[in-house]
């Protein structure tokens, strides 16, 4: 029946498992998630998430309450919890990229080697984490164990929607070598409406790096045509409309901007990338979306020093937003504080402001941390700004009330690198609005 409720534990409780287990859960399946930080889970166990992600803190609240979600201290935990056999174990532990660029595989093997005697017989352990081609192949033989199935199931969520994108998903992709083992996992997923792609798990493994290093590469081709449609007067917005009308392009992930950043797209494009350099294979193609990226950052800086007419040393720049992107807190690898180091090297003084980032050392990097003023008002930020630059699309922004900000700022000048404001409304007060990939004001 492959509609049965399935018992399942989750390893990691960050917004991969805590996001699948909460949607499982709401799905009718019974779930224990675990994860090794006592301090998170005992916030878990009271309905306590600290996770930014609409709609989940509602779910897992539903899960606890149903008894359908319980959360326990590590993965051995999860998977012999009395009462409680799970036929499928889904590993979404952090594969972060380490000095080489190489994604470090150092929780997940821990996984394994915590898990491996205590797995119950005939069950089939499923990889969500992004791992390096061959990951499955690998942790199937550390696992030593040949009545244990290993599954690769890539996660695509997006941070900011993955609730969303958990229960009404593109697709499902699921890799292994044993047949039987990929079915029980897809039953996991069968009440969702989804076309799904069944595999061998090291074409489900490339699937997952092929799609976010075709999104990278994506982002990098719109932000040159951008820097060109600057020179030649073109306006970025209606030259991707028209793209994006295409369906062979479609209209999605073609905004430009500073350049793509996150936990995600820039780990798994050099892995990838390294992957790739092992085997001997060149991705020139990728190699130039890593240096079209680096160059987004600079190009802002450029614009910013143009705008303030020359040297940033001692200048006043404010900045309104830090994450990697609206709706979330997150900012790993964002382009935002990539633009902010850049700016303090020329000796910029900066003010920032962004509506889920506040000014603590665990959430910043130090580096910004030290050389960033953080406020709680975007209005702080322009008072006797020379520039202030939009860096994070959050919706917020765009009811900001222009004529006060015109009046705080020392110079009236704005740049936009998303695209988020309207230029006109900005123009009405007075401000001159450099946006990205359009003619500058004269
Ligand atoms: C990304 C992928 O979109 C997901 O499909 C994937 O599952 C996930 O990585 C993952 O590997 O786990 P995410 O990191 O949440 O999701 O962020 P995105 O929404 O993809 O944004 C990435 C970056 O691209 C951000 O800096 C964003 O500002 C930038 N971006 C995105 C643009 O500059 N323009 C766009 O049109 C879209």
């Amino acid at each position: 029946d492959q509609e049965r409720d399935q018992r399942i534990a989750v390893v990691g409780a960050g917004y991969v498992g805590l996001t699948t287990s909460a949607c499982l859960a709401s799905l009718g399946h019974r779930v224990v998630c675990g994860d090794i930080d006592e301090d998170k889970v005992e916030q878990l166990r009271a309905g306590d998430v600290r996770i930014l992600e609409p709609g989940l803190a509602e779910l897992v609240r539903a899960g606890l309450e149903s008894g359908r979600l319980e959360f326990v201290v590590g993965a051995k935990a999860a998977i012999a919890h009395p009462g409680h056999i799970p036929d499928v174990v889904l590993v979404c532990v952090p594969t972060p990229m380490s000095a080489s660029g190489a994604a470090d595989l150092a929780a997940v093997e821990t996984t394994v080697a915590v898990v491996r005697e205590a797995l119950p017989d005939g069950c089939a352990l499923a990889i969500k984490s992004t791992v390096p081609v061959g990951t499955a192949a690998r942790v199937h033989s550390m696992l030593g164990r040949d009545d244990v199935a290993v599954v690769s199931n890539p996660e695509f969520l997006r941070e900011g929607s993955a609730v969303e994108d958990f229960l009404h998903p593109d697709r499902i992709v699921i890799g292994s070598d044993d047949h039987a083992a990929a079915e029980r996992v897809a039953s996991l997923y069968a009440r969702l409406n989804v076309p799904l792609v069944l595999t061998d798990s090291v074409s489900a493994e490339m699937a997952k790096y092929a799609a976010n290093c075709f999104l990278a590469m994506k982002l990098s081709y719109v932000n040159s045509v951008a820097e060109v449609c600057e020179r030649v007067g073109a306006d970025i917005d209606a030259v991707v409309e028209s793209m994006g009308l295409d369906p062979r392009i479609g209209q999605t992930f073609l905004r430009p901007g500073p350049g793509w950043g996150g936990p995600c797209l820039p780990k798994d494009v050099h892995s990838f990338r390294r992957s790739a350099s092992d085997l001997g294979v060149d991705l020139p193609l990728m190699d130039a979306a890593v240096a079209v990226n680096a160059r987004q950052q600079h190009r802002v800086v450029d614009k910013v020093r143009h705008a303030v007419g020359g040297d940033l040393a001692g200048i006043r720049v404010g900045l309104l937003g830090l994450s990697f992107k609206p709706g979330t807190a997150d900012v790993r690898e964002s382009p935002a504080l990539a633009v902010a180091g850049l700016l303090a090297d020329e000796g910029a003084e900066l003010t920032a402001f962004d509506p889920a980032v506040s000014n603590t050392p665990q959430q910043l990097p130090e580096l910004v941390f030290s050389r960033v003023t953080l406020v709680d008002d975007p209005y702080h930020v322009a008072k006797g700004a020379a520039a202030l630059v939009l860096l994070t699309e959050w919706p917020q922004f765009q009811t900001l009330n222009w004529q006060r900000i015109a009046s705080l700022l020392e110079r009236h000048v704005v740049i936009d690198t998303r695209n988020h404001l309207t230029p006109e409304t900005l123009r009405g007060a007075g401000i001159t609005y450099v946006g990205t990939g359009k003619d500058a004001d004269p």
